[in-house]
């Protein structure tokens, strides 16, 4: 696998490779990989494309009174996960490198952003979408590989490219799960054995209302028995239950198969938040 810390120097490889007719796929990540990111990669790989992750933690995505200082960086151990995938290239530039001064440049994306996690964590996908259009500028990939874990900012960043016309295809690829059903996040390695325990349980909220929504399509009424159905996990806090379509992010009202209803959760464990989504018709 090549290692590149420099804009110039991965920027010139990717360019050669393109020269000669390879195909670039791009997995960003902030690291801290799991079985998750992983299966991005072997996304990439299965297409037969030139694989190249980045591992940056993004300043510009966290708030002030987030965790980007304890934020998991064991890089020994990811650059070897990404070699048992063989990966084929990383990017894994500095803070400075990325931003030798603060980016002047400012998106937004009300349309999508002003509910869930952008209400919770106020700027996040406008960091999130700066440090996206950079990588994709820096790593030109064909395609790009995200996890639809973060649901929300798969539409944000579905919408950008469509936008601002980058020419990328964008891949979303199904959560990886733990044994029990826990989404698997860099943020699980926070929990103590206790919140472990508890954080399945809004696993098992979705799996409930996909069974409920069998027979009941009353979106006010799934969400009045999620909240019931998940207070005995005793989560710290439920930031969010909604039902919303999928392609839209807007709020159901009727859960009815032809509307595409996911159901997007996010709950605290002790401090950490934790997030799940589903598909309430998919098998
Ligand atoms: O999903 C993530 O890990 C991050 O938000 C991303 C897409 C790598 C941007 O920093």
């Amino acid at each position: 696998m090549e290692i590149f810390t420099h804009i110039s120097d991965v920027k010139n490889y990717i360019h050669v490779k393109k020269i000669i007719g390879r195909e670039i796929g791009f997995v960003p990540t902030m690291g801290a990989l799991h079985e998750g990111h992983l299966s991005l990669i072997r996304a990439s790989k299965n297409k037969e494309l030139l694989t190249t992750a980045s591992i940056f933690v993004n300043p510009a995505q966290f708030g002030p009174n987030e965790d980007f200082n304890k934020y998991p960086r064991p890089i020994e151990e990811d650059i070897e996960l990404l070699k048992s995938v063989n990966c084929d290239v990383l990017f894994l530039p500095s803070v400075e490198e990325m931003y030798p001064e603060k980016a002047a440049v400012q998106m937004t994306m009300p349309l999508y952003t002003q509910k869930y996690e952008g209400e919770h964590r106020k700027g996040h996908f406008e960091g999130v979408m700066l440090v996206v259009a950079k990588l994709f500028n820096i790593v030109s990939p064909d395609v790009a590989f995200f996890g639809q874990k973060d649901f929300q900012q798969c539409a944000v960043v579905k919408q950008m490219v469509k936008d601002l016309s980058f020419p990328v295809k964008i891949e979303i690829i199904p959560t990886v799960r733990e044994a029990d059903g826990l989404a698997m996040s860099s943020r699980n390695r926070y929990l103590s054995a206790e919140e472990r325990k508890k954080a399945v349980g809004i696993y098992q909220t979705l799996v409930y209302t996909k069974g409920l929504v069998q027979h009941e399509k009353n979106v006010e009424n799934l969400i009045r028995h999620a909240y019931i159905y998940i207070e005995k996990f005793g989560f710290t806090q439920i930031d969010y239950i909604d039902i919303v379509q999928a392609d839209t992010l807007q709020t159901l009202h009727i859960a009815e198969k032809e509307n595409n209803p996911v159901m997007l959760i996010t709950a605290r464990c002790g401090t950490t938040r934790l997030l799940d989504n589903m598909y309430l018709y998919e098998n």
